[in-house]
């Protein structure tokens, strides 16, 4: 466990006597030529750079990312960001009371009852082709990395147990759409099975995808393949071991997966051609966006403004209300004054019956 200060709280001039994740190591060059190193650590809730000025060999020689290091120095502001000056990194011997989970962001979530909530839903698919598939890919050392994996690097749910979080919500979110659309007796009814086994599978291939046993970063098969492909190969190759899987069903769920981002722009090789192929990309898009947008808020307003810093993955900053008290408590108007509610005649009352 560790007892310090976390990343979100320094503030400038703190001194720092920490302990972090090496993020990046870049070798740079001071203006009279000479070297420096410019490094970036982590702890669960973020990130700072820094810069080594001198004595810093012995350090280089060891470095890697994804390395604990130990950092002695100070917090100072840089245009308007707070950096480190660093005095001394070195490599603590043999600590065995810190873990690289001390410093990786993780769900705020119970991984057991994701877990738990993931296998309830696997099993209410009545279609046994689809849950034999489900429960094949699933093998207890793949369900292991796919419970413990991010769903991203960068964007959303970039966190560790993110991966499951984001699925379980793509797959409420699916649901949900099934339960409105059977109320309107919609005809031919979505397929559940099919959806929701999309959802469960739309980015298995994360889990190949990724490398996120310490700083998270893109495997060399993740960025020559990336997880559409990677999980749609799966998906076949398994299908292909069940004796008799229907060949449409088949290309259902693999069109689910192949169509997952939308549009060929989003590094989909296929479009939604089918009603529970929209859905699910709608779905994943809901998810996903919902965490980025919740993760930028999070981060707070820059000072004396009501916007967030400029986001790159959306292009704007956010809105950040400094009177969030007017819409997120409960609030009421002094209705024993309203003349509408003594007489009961407002449509609110009438349907209120
Ligand atoms: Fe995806
Ligand atoms: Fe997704």
């Amino acid at each position: 466990m560790l007892n310090q200060k976390s990343i979100k709280d320094l503030q400038n001039k703190d001194t720092i006597d920490h302990y972090f994740l090496l993020k990046r190591i870049e070798l740079k060059q001071k203006k009279d030529g000479s070297n420096y190193l410019s490094l970036e650590f982590s702890d669960k809730t973020g990130s700072i750079s820094g810069n080594y000025w001198e004595g810093f060999d012995e350090f280089l020689k060891e470095a890697y990312t994804g390395a604990i290091v130990k950092v002695k120095g100070s917090v100072e502001l840089f245009n308007d960001r707070l950096q480190l000056k660093i005095e001394s990194a070195t490599f603590p011997e043999n600590n065995k009371t810190i873990t690289i989970n001390d410093f990786l962001p993780s769900s705020s979530r119970d991984p057991e009852e994701m877990k738990k909530e993931f296998w309830r839903r696997v099993k209410k698919i009545q279609n046994e082709w689809l849950r034999n598939l489900i429960q094949k890919i699933f093998t207890p050392e793949k369900f292991e990395r796919f419970s413990f994996a991010p769903a991203g690097k960068l964007f959303h749910h970039n966190y560790i147990g993110g991966l499951l979080e984001h699925t379980l919500e793509v797959i409420e979110i699916c649901d949900l759409m099934c339960d409105i659309s059977d109320k309107s007796n919609f005809q031919p009814p979505i397929n559940r099975d099919l959806l929701i086994t999309g959802a469960i599978l739309h980015d298995v291939g994360k889990i190949e995808e990724l490398t996120y046993e310490t700083v998270f970063d893109y495997t060399d098969k993740g960025r020559l393949i990336g997880h559409i492909v990677i999980a749609a190969n799966w998906v076949y190759g398994v299908c292909s071991q069940i004796p008799y899987f229907p060949e449409e069903l088949q290309s259902l769920v693999l069109h689910l997966i192949l169509s997952h981002q939308g549009k060929l722009e989003n590094a989909s090789p296929v479009e939604p051609k089918t009603l529970e192929a929209i859905i699910l990309y709608y779905a994943d898009e809901l998810s996903a966006k919902t965490n980025a947008y919740r993760q930028i808020i999070q981060g707070g307003s820059e000072l004396n403004s009501n916007w967030t810093k400029f986001h790159n993955l959306i292009n704007s900053p956010l809105f950040v209300s400094k009177n969030p008290e007017y819409y997120h408590k409960n609030f009421s108007l002094d209705q024993k004054n309203s003349e509408d509610k003594k007489n009961g005649n407002t449509l609110f009352d009438q349907f209120d019956k």
